[in-house]
């Protein structure tokens, strides 16, 4: 988008139009609930195709349900209605993604696996709405290189970044001076690394305020989360990464805000429920009504902004490393990331490991510049390896 044009988020019309969806990842904690919406809006919505990857119960009721043309399993089977085609693998999650009947989809697929759809769904001529975070960090030059000027391609499902798309929509891009992605501070908000060293799984994964899948969950105990997502929005709204700040909001009412440059503060605020910003996406340009109830503002109560505490949580500052060395550096990250928080996971590696496992191995990278989807897969499997092995 020229630095100059004014916005299109503010220029488009609204028309009603029926949209016909392909979801990925509709068994996880994003698809279920984009599946939510859909129930609730029938005349607005219709299911083209569904995409997941082991939940194979899950899965069938829900072509049960809402009888798409193909359904995509990463493996297994189970019996398909008649007129739904079952599919599968990383094949099966392209088609999906590029399917000819669809208008928009929703990538909501866990890990930098979701990439490569994402590019699919462009390249064919479709909407994205993108829970997929990791799709920007692994590949935002290659994904946003596809959106071009077309800046409503792409629309963002995490809440701060759905936030950031509502709040910009009211001025002009142009006229941003910065952007403030809030952060509840996860299970672990106020504890030394010392004392969360050892944290378990199940702690890890009580996060106060959101109920999310496992990984993100990780990461928004690590905070690495936060580090991802001012990578994303780097990318969704071509702004260098420091003009993108972090500011700890434990109850997660203010989820992002963006700073005009003259001193002006937008704010979008709202209950922490994904249905809310699920729904914008999915129905932009237009509003659906009842996303999420209302808040109430005189029984609301306090509200506290502060600092992110750096020395605790060290894991955002590597993403701002990552994108400061450039090239294949974020998705090194993101890799190194993804298997330090699977072995943390399957309990071989200890929490206060994660961040440091990640570190090492984002600092022995050597970036690849402007790099193609194969430098990406290349350095990704590169960084999955040394992972474990440092992990070890
Ligand atoms: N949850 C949230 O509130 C939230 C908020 C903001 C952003 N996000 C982002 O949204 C994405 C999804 O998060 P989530 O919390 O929904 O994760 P999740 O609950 O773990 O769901 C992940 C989904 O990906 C599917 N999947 C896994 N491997 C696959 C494969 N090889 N092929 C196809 N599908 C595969 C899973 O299928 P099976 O379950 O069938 O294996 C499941 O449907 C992540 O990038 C996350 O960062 C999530």
């Amino acid at each position: 988008m020229p630095a100059e044009s004014h916005t299109p988020l503010t220029n488009v019309r609204h028309n009603g139009a029926v949209k016909s969806l392909a979801i990925l990842g509709s068994t996880g904690s994003i698809g279920t609930q984009a599946l939510d919406v859909v129930r609730k809006y029938p005349d607005r919505f219709r299911v083209v195709a569904l995409a997941a990857g082991r939940n194979a119960e899950v899965l069938a009721a829900q072509v049960d349900e809402f009888r798409p043309s193909i359904v995509v399993l990463e493996r297994g089977r189970f019996d398909v209605p008649g007129g739904t085609q079952l599919l599968h693998g990383a094949g099966g999650l392209l088609e999906a993604a590029s399917h000819p009947d669809a208008n928009l989809v929703l990538n909501g697929v866990v890990g930098s696996r979701g990439l490569a759809p994402t590019l699919a769904a462009l390249d064919a001529g479709k909407s994205v709405a993108l829970a997929n975070k990791e799709s920007l960090v692994a590949g935002g030059d290659l994904v946003m290189r596809r959106v071009g000027e077309d800046f409503d391609r792409l629309l963002p499902v995490d809440s701060e970044h759905s936030a950031l798309w509502q709040c910009i929509g009211a001025g002009k891009l142009a006229d941003v001076r910065r952007l403030l992605l809030t952060a509840s501070g996860g299970p672990f908000r106020g504890r030394s690394r010392d004392d969360m060293a050892h944290a378990s799984v199940g702690d890890a994964l009580a996060h106060p305020t959101w109920r999310m899948g496992r990984k993100i969950s990780v990461d928004s105990a690590t905070l690495m989360n936060k580090g991802l997502e001012a990578i994303e929005a780097h990318h969704l709204f071509r702004l260098p990464m420091d003009r993108i700040d972090i500011v700890v909001h434990p109850q997660s009412i203010v989820h992002g805000i963006a700073e005009f440059i003259d001193g002006s503060c937008l704010a979008q605020a709202s209950l922490p429920d994904m249905h809310l910003p699920l729904q914008v996406a999915l129905a932009w340009p237009d509003r659906l009504p009842d996303g999420v109830e209302p808040l109430n503002w005189q029984s609301l109560g306090d509200l506290s902004f502060g600092p992110l505490d750096t020395n605790a949580f060290p894991a955002p500052g590597l993403a701002y490393e990552a994108v400061r060395r450039g090239g294949t550096a974020p998705a090194v990250l993101n890799a190194a990331n993804e298997e330090a928080v699977a072995a943390f996971l399957d309990e071989r590696l200890a929490f206060g490991r994660i961040t440091d496992v990640v570190e090492r191995v984002l600092l022995e990278h050597d970036p690849v510049k402007e790099p193609q989807l194969d430098d990406v897969l290349g350095v990704e499997e590169w960084a999955r390896t040394r992972t474990r092995e440092v992990a070890a």
